[in-house]
């Protein structure tokens, strides 16, 4: 039978996957997206938000933090999980199956794009678009970001469906239904969105 505990840290990891984290991904994209009127508008963007106050607050509270708990909490669950092929039908589970995966791989790219700018950008190197256009001039680099992007938004959007279950959103078959259509067309516009700032980028490099 699950602890109190572990109820606890289970709801408190879906609850920070939307929020902060979910929504801080969603607001990511959106200030990149700017690199499509060119570097100085997506450069205006980035200074814009480099200059919020309080802003190292913000970070560590709504955005590192936060993502630790989950990512750690989520590595957990990922290893504990209990595919079900036969009590919940073949598509549910190669979702389940794809939502630990991704977790797993965000792990990793999360790691090294923060190692490679937020973290670079402490030690005194500027981030900003010409940083993020010689990144993407390696066609590497730019299969690892196209992979990190597709990963992260599908984690978010099939997230969300799952989500809409835990807290009781999306309680019957149909509704059930409905937000999987919902989910993977956010997922859709995000991850082709995504991907055109990161071929931007590259071409601009
Ligand atoms: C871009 C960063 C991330 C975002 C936006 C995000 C968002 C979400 C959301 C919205 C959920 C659904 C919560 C629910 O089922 O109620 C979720 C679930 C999950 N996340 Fe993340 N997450 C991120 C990173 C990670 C990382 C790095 C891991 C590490 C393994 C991870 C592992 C998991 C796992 C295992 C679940 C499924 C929980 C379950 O089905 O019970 N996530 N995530």
């Amino acid at each position: 039978m699950a602890s109190k505990g572990h109820f606890f840290n289970r709801k408190l990891h879906s609850l920070l996957g939307v929020i902060p984290v979910g929504i801080f991904l969603v607001q990511h994209l959106f200030i990149n997206h700017f690199i499509l009127y060119g570097p100085e508008s997506f450069n205006a963007a980035a200074d814009f938000m480099d200059s919020l106050p309080l802003r190292i607050f913000l970070e560590v509270f709504f955005i590192f933090l936060p993502l630790l708990y989950h990512g750690i909490y989520g590595l957990y669950i990922a290893f504990q999980a209990k595919h079900n092929v036969l009590n919940y039908g073949y598509f549910r589970n190669v979702m389940f199956m794809l939502q630990r995966f991704t977790g797993i791989f965000l792990i990793i790219f999360i790691a090294w794009h923060v190692w490679e700018t937020r973290i670079a950008a402490a030690l005194g190197t500027p981030v900003n678009a010409e940083m993020m256009m010689a990144i993407l001039s390696s066609p590497i680099m730019m299969v690892f970001y196209i992979l990190g992007v597709v990963a992260a938004t599908f984690h978010f959007a099939n997230g969300m469906w799952s989500f809409c279950v835990t807290w009781g959103i999306t309680v019957g078959p149909k509704a059930q239904r409905i937000s999987t259509y919902v989910w993977m067309g956010v997922f859709a516009i995000l991850s082709i969105g995504g991907i055109l700032i990161l071929l931007e980028f590259g071409k601009l490099a």
